[in-house]
């Protein structure tokens, strides 16, 4: 409703002043009007050093692009956001209300005038580049002791680094940030808590099976005696155990570490009253799980991770809810779950990705409607908070169904364009409430088609893995239980 209060003012300053109206007062300014709504939902990606190409921090910055800013704006297409708005309300939605897109047409449509008065001023952000609201920088950082170059053209399979963990204690954090250090060529890091199996030291070797050699990589120690390979106790070693469901959740908590690089997600920052702990006790090594893409000149890409302590006393755990994959095209699927982080790490780079759901169907060639359901199903009590997707570029479309235990239905999210570019977390505005016995189910289809343009090879077969020719159903629901209060 910026334009309406901003003109009125105006007219109401024409008329003191005993002049008549101009209509070229009715339209909205940058300093007024637009300058504020591109601080605020533009600005974050849109500064230097950030994901956006250019900055619009200022009204010379953002003059140029006027145009460009125009038919983004008009479609859609920036912000990115990609939940339907018929469902669920989201607090990290950056999309711009149909007065804020109506206001950037008329400025861009006047001339974009820059406007008398002061500029808007921009929201405080981090000088070194990091992503916290508050514009703060973060208490703790580790760099990646390397800058990785990834050639100017080719495909780099995913793989794994390690570097030593700097701390031997519990560090209470209120937010965490993985950042690539090269946004172009980088698509995506994972981060994890690890420790070296028995008879590994950290060496050089190849990052892959037949990649390059390099340091921070498990290799066999030389000096391995039989009996400094006794597990140390206390400590969470690899390979399948059996786990029951709690402590199998439990593990996977401990391990998650400083959280992922996706594109469009900045810094990961817990609710109110709400702590994440990174296990310093019970892990020696943080891995790096990189995915990088040529950009067709050689890059250098070195990530870093930066932590914000927490400052609260009491804490609340946050729960991870993996949606397995239920059901493909009717077919219902039981299989062995997959492995988990640590799990993937020990079982060599080579492996990486097989542990992915195995009876899961691949896509069939040419099929535009291809559809998996995961379902995961609250034990106690529950508060959900967050929603999270992932696909490739088959994924189309996503629906979350909540089924509540007398069966009544809602939906929580619907994504009806799923994009690869934008990974986003679907923050609840409210945190939702749901009893014991509900059920979250999430079904995404595939567009395996020709109609789908970002398909390099529609007359393929598709397998799940982690590759990008390849693709993935991974869906999560963030939640606390209900009648957790602990106190730490
Ligand atoms: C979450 C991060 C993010 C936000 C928020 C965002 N952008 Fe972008 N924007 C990008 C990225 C990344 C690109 C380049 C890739 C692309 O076009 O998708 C881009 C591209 C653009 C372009 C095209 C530039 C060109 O080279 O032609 C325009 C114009 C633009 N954004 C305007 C905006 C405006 C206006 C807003 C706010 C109303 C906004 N963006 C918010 C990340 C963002």
């Amino acid at each position: 409703m910026r334009v309406r209060i901003a003109a009125s003012v105006t007219v109401l300053g024409l008329l003191w002043a005993g002049m008549p109206t101009a209509s070229a007062a009715e339209s909205p300014t940058y300093n007024q009007d637009v300058g504020s709504i591109l601080l605020e939902n533009c600005a974050s990606c849109h500064r230097p050093n950030q994901v956006a190409p250019m900055s619009l921090l200022s009204y010379k910055d953002a003059r140029p692009w006027a145009r460009a800013i125009k038919s983004k704006v008009a479609s859609r297409e920036m912000p990115p956001w990609f939940a339907d708005p018929s469902y669920g309300t989201f607090s990290n939605d950056i999309s711009l209300t149909d007065d804020e897109i109506a206001t950037v047409l008329a400025w861009v449509d006047a001339g974009s005038p820059e406007g008398d008065g002061p500029a808007p001023e921009a929201p405080r952000f981090s000088d070194a580049g990091w992503s916290h609201p508050s514009g703060t920088e973060p208490d703790y950082v580790i760099e990646f002791p390397i800058a990785w170059e990834v050639p100017a053209d080719g495909e780099t399979p995913n793989f794994n680094l390690y570097t030593p963990l700097p701390f031997n204690d519990v560090l209470r954090v209120s937010a965490t940030q993985v950042r690539p250090g090269n946004y172009a060529a980088t698509h995506h890091i994972t981060t994890g808590l690890v420790n070296m199996p028995p008879g590994k030291v950290l060496g050089t070797g190849p990052a892959w099976s037949g990649g390059p050699m390099v340091d921070y990589v498990p290799v066999d120690d030389p000096d391995a005696d039989p009996a400094a390979q006794a597990i140390p106790a206390g400590r969470p070693q690899g390979g399948r155990r059996a786990l029951d469901p709690e402590a199998r959740e439990e593990a996977a908590a401990q391990r998650a570490g400083f959280g992922p690089y996706i594109p469009g997600v900045g810094a990961d920052v817990a609710r109110a009253g709400q702590v994440r702990e990174i296990r310093g006790d019970l892990f020696d090594y943080v891995i790096w799980n990189l995915h990088y893409q040529a950009t067709g000149k050689l890059e250098q890409a070195r990530p870093s991770i930066g932590a914000w302590i927490a400052t609260e006393q009491s804490s609340q755990r946050v729960r991870s809810l993996g949606l397995r994959e239920a059901t493909s095209e009717g077919r219902q699927l039981v299989a062995a779950p997959p492995l988990t982080a640590e799990e993937r790490a020990l079982a060599g780079p080579s492996q990486v990705g097989q542990g992915l759901n195995p009876t899961l169907d691949p896509i069939p060639p040419n099929d535009g409607n291809w559809t998996v359901t995961g379902v995961g199903a609250f034990q106690n009590d529950a508060v959900i908070q967050s929603l999270f997707v992932h696909a490739h570029v088959r994924g189309n479309d996503f629906t979350w169904l909540l089924t509540y235990p007398d069966g009544r239905e809602e939906v929580l999210l619907r994504v009806p364009n799923y994009n690869f570019d934008w990974q986003f977390e679907y923050e609840l505005a409210e945190p939702l409430r749901v009893p014991a016995g509900s059920t979250v189910k999430s079904i995404a289809r595939y567009d395996n088609s020709r109609n789908n343009r970002r398909n390099p090879a529609p007359q393929k077969e598709v397998y799940w893995s982690e590759q990008s020719w390849d693709d993935m159903y991974l869906t999560n629901v963030s939640y606390i239980n209900a009648d957790d209060t602990s106190e730490n």
